[in-house]
């Protein structure tokens, strides 16, 4: 209700901008669940499509149901030829983002069928078009920047397996998924699958609210999680870290210049808006960075400078007294590495996570009568009236 009483909060720091029944938090706690169920049950017993299901749904899925929806993916996991060659003409340097935003806002063209937000078979179209298609892009946002032709989805292998096929696999050459890279990317995929109103989820559904379509607010939450303090931070930090074993500078040198707030640098991969505890998503992700590189048999000189860097902020005042943890960014990219996916590819993984998230929150408040079209109120800084010079 309009009360005539504006009050300022930048970030929304404190304002709820909805109800939902999606994701609980429990910042001070380091507490995540998703419909109820610890993220650390859900990364031990559960599956990527699952835990989908789960988010969009509301509930677990029978084994009949997961296995239809798994099944309806595949059948969509080829894009529209046209749309094929919508990737070719894209420039090879551009950042892989910023292709698969382009490629999802194009699926408005291309699937003219499941736009309509007022009709639940048109958006559960969409859903699954998004669902089987967004690996498909993000393999060809990929392929196009390092010169290699787009491979068909094999849709003989699940959902994980074939993003990896498409994403390392060759014309040339016969491709064999590692069963330690599928396990351990699809537990990653699932610790990002949702995470309440973040910065990519309220843009969705601030987008949604307009009653714009899903693939245009998933468009633009793409390119919400694409800056460095959001879902850009999983490159950030692995750039930091090699600028910091390039530069020969100590880490403590390096923790100094953060405190120092030296031209604005940051510990990336620290803090959070919500956590003021360890981040519950890094603790898992930090078991499997030390599992992933030792089952590869990858030794990586990075990853002992992350740790080192985490043992010296969680010693310092500077970091207890503003509360900053490692957050789920911290340890990925060192996994992604290690995995073989380029930095630039780090950021379009995490979008892949987060898909079924921003799909579950745009379905909520569509299918919430309650909402209103999102259009925040400002405090006006600006000139008082004045004339206009006559001329
Ligand atoms: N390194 C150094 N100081 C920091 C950091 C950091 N990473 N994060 C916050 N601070 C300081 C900040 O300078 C401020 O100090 P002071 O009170 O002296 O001015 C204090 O901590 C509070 O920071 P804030 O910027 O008001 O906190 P926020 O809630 O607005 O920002 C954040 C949250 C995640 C944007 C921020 O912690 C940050 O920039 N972290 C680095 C980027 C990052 O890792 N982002 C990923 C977030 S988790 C996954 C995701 O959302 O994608």
């Amino acid at each position: 209700k309009q009360t005539g009483l504006v009050t300022l909060d930048s970030g929304f720091v404190n304002t709820a901008a909805t109800r939902s029944a999606i994701t609980y938090i429990d910042g001070g706690k380091g507490i995540l669940r998703y419909r109820g169920y610890p993220i650390e049950q859900i990364a031990q017993n559960s599956n990527f499509l699952e835990t989908a299901w789960l988010l969009i749904y509301g509930e677990l899925p029978s084994a009949g149901e997961l296995e239809a929806f798994d099944k309806r993916i595949r059948k969509h996991t080829l894009l529209h030829e046209d749309m094929r060659r919508f990737f070719d003409v894209l420039p090879f340097n551009a950042h892989p983002m910023a292709v698969l935003a382009s490629g999802v806002s194009a699926m408005a063209a291309y699937y003219q069928d499941s736009l309509n937000p007022n009709d639940p078979e048109q958006v559960e179209t969409a859903t699954i078009h998004l669902l089987a298609k967004l690996p498909v892009m993000a393999a060809y946002a990929h392929k196009k920047s390092v010169g290699q032709a787009f491979l068909y989805p094999d849709n003989s292998l699940g959902y994980v397996d074939n993003f990896l096929k498409l994403i390392f696999g060759t014309l040339a050459e016969p491709y064999e998924v590692d069963p330690v890279v599928s396990k351990a990317l699809e537990r990653l995929l699932m610790l990002h699958e949702d995470h309440e109103q973040n910065a990519s989820t309220s843009t969705v559904r601030l987008v949604g609210s307009t009653e714009a379509n899903l693939f245009a607010s998933v468009s633009a939450g793409i390119s919400a999680l694409s800056g460095p303090l959001h879902g850009g931070a999983n490159e950030a930090v692995l750039k930091m870290l090699g600028e910091i074993r390039a530069s020969g500078e100590s880490v403590e040198k390096f923790v100094e210049r953060v405190k120092n707030k030296e031209q604005g640098v940051r510990l990336m991969g620290f803090g959070h808006r919500v956590y003021k505890n360890y981040d519950p998503r890094a603790t898992l992700v930090k078991e499997s960075a030390d599992e992933v590189l030792a089952a590869l048999g990858v030794k990586d000189d990075l990853l002992d400078i992350a740790k080192e860097l985490e043992h010296i902020a969680l010693n310092d005042d500077y970091f207890r007294e503003r509360k900053l943890y490692p957050n789920v960014d911290f340890y990925t990219g060192v996994i992604y590495k290690a995995m073989g996916f380029p930095t630039s590819m780090f950021t379009v993984l995490f979008a892949v996570g987060r898909l079924p998230g921003w799909v579950a929150h745009w379905r909520e408040m569509n299918a919430d009568p309650t909402t209103k079209i999102g259009r925040p109120q400002q405090l006006y800084t600006g000139s008082p009236a004045r004339d206009f010079p006559r001329r």
